[in-house]
């Protein structure tokens, strides 16, 4: 028998919205956290901001839970269901809605898949620069609400850098639609940033209007094997000053990475004949009529011959530079490399990182002699990623004890133990990590102000 809830939801939305109990596909019961799967009692998927203001003021009405999904590729557990709850996924609001070549903007529904932006503002002779490995499946709503990071972040910001406009749904149901499209706009509050990288635990997403950037004429890409940290110290430095802006990527791979990777994975071709003690993709892009390669070929070679750099292979076409990148981007193949593993996204001040990268080798390998220690990431935004996994363990990976290892590692070095996937559910222990009593009471006091009845994704983040 249906619940006096359900027919409610049910009657107050169009037909074939709402999905109850055991017909909703597991794939809306996870993301890609690795937590265990939650079947929610309902799943919405609603078509019109409409149709989300409906389901979101029912929910706040009857004191109902409603936890808004993207694409599900996040992976600190924020669009995990809440049991007993609605899970309400934002896929049939996709499309772009238009794009205004004078300004330099693009206006989207929420569920629009980051690639489709990608390569929409490509078709019209423009630039999205935000870029993360899972463009293919993630939502722009999903981006913004975890103010995502991704590769270009040294050149072009996060994605709160790529927002001018916002259409969201607060938790009482109430449209706010500010589609601004001016770049300087400071009447009052800005408060399109309170639900950017707030993980929906403020608003629904429904309607983003974006910041186009012109689209570089010329991208170069180089990867470079340096003898060891301090020497990707000295390339980052210089790669800053003779490329200034026109460095776009800073990645950064150790041997632990790039060995498991290339080992595991066959399509993969190691960058290098001979082993190096770090790995950088460099990408710089720009505008200059003779071409960003001549000059980041001429940084690199003086890198060389001082030693800083021990060999570079350089991108010499499209398809050369795409085959770097997906070393780079072969994150996504984890499970089938290492089945269930332990992930950090910690930030850090770069000079410390070789240092806290050693650290954690050695100390995780103290503990468990076969795990698996994988060191990489956006070094050039002081973003680590390391991943572990305990081949003994199986199914079983000593999550808590690696965390508490590797965060207890982030607050001695006064780093931050989320620089880009946000808190969600898995880091939710160790905020006070990284933020102060008083910042905590005041994120809390924002969430109340806002959602009350604490129906809006309850329990995520604190
Ligand atoms: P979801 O996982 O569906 O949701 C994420 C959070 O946003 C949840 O809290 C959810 O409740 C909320 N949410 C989703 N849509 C809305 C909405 N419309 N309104 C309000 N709240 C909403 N992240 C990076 O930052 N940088 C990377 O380089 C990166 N690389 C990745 C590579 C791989 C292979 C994978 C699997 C993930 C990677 N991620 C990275 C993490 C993830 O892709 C990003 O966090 C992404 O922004 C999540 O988007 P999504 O649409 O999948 O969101
Ligand atoms: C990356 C993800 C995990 O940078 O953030 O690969
Ligand atoms: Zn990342």
């Amino acid at each position: 028998m249906p619940t006096t809830f359900e027919l409610e939801l049910q009657s107050a939305l169009p037909d074939n919205t709402v999905t109850f109990g055991e017909a909703i596909e597991s794939k809306y019961w996870h993301d890609w956290s690795g937590l265990a799967p939650v079947q929610p009692l309902a799943l919405v998927r609603p078509r019109t901001t409409q149709d989300v203001s409906i389901a979101m003021a029912l929910c706040n009405e009857r004191r109902i839970a409603l936890v808004p999904q993207g694409g599900l590729t996040g992976l600190a557990g924020g669009a995990q269901p809440v049991a007993g709850g609605v899970a309400m996924s934002l896929e049939r609001m996709s499309g772009v809605e238009e794009i205004d070549a004078v300004m330099g903007t693009m206006t989207v529904l929420a569920g629009t898949r980051l690639s489709e932006i990608q390569d929409a503002a490509e078709a019209a002779g423009l630039y999205f620069p935000l870029d993360l490995g899972a463009r293919g499946s993630c939502s722009i709503g999903g981006n913004l609400s975890t103010n995502a990071g991704g590769n270009r972040v040294i050149r072009y910001g996060m994605a709160r850098d790529q927002v001018l406009g916002l259409e969201y749904v607060l938790p009482d149901g109430t449209i706010v639609s500010s589609l601004n499209k001016m770049i300087k706009n400071n009447a009052g509050y800005d408060l399109k940033q309170l639900f950017i990288g707030s993980e929906g635990t403020l608003g629904i997403i429904t309607r983003v209007v974006l910041r186009l950037q012109a689209k570089p004429i010329s991208v170069a890409t180089a990867m470079c094997g340096c003898p060891d940290y301090e020497a990707v110290l000295t390339l980052l430095k210089t790669a800053r000053a003779k490329l200034g802006p026109s460095l776009s990527a800073f990645e950064v791979m150790w041997p632990s990475f790039v060995d498991c990777m290339t080992n595991g994975l066959p399509q993969l071709r190691k960058p290098f004949a001979e082993a190096h003690g770090v790995y950088v993709l460099i990408e710089a892009s720009g505008f200059r009529e003779e071409g960003e390669s001549a000059h980041l070929e001429a940084c690199l070679s003086t890198l060389l011959e001082d030693g800083v750099v021990n060999d570079v292979v350089i991108g010499a076409s499209e398809r050369d530079a795409k085959e770097l990148w997906a070393l780079r981007d072969s994150v996504s193949e984890y499970p089938k490399v290492l089945g269930a593993v332990i992930g950090f996204d910690i930030g850090l001040p770069t000079t410390l990182m070789g240092e806290a990268v050693d650290r954690v080798q050695r100390e995780v390998k103290a503990q468990w002699p076969d795990a698996h220690v994988l060191c990489y990431g956006h070094i050039g935004d002081s973003n680590l990623h390391v991943v572990v996994n305990v081949p003994s363990a199986g199914a079983h990976q000593p999550h808590s004890e690696v965390d508490a290892l590797v965060y207890e590692l982030v607050r001695s070095m006064g780093g931050t133990i989320s620089a880009e996937h946000g808190i969600g559910l898995v880091k939710k222990p160790f905020l006070s990590f990284t933020r102060s009593p008083e910042e905590i009471a005041l994120m809390q006091r924002i969430k109340a102000a806002l959602d009350p009845h604490n129906v809006l994704n309850p329990g995520k983040v604190f």
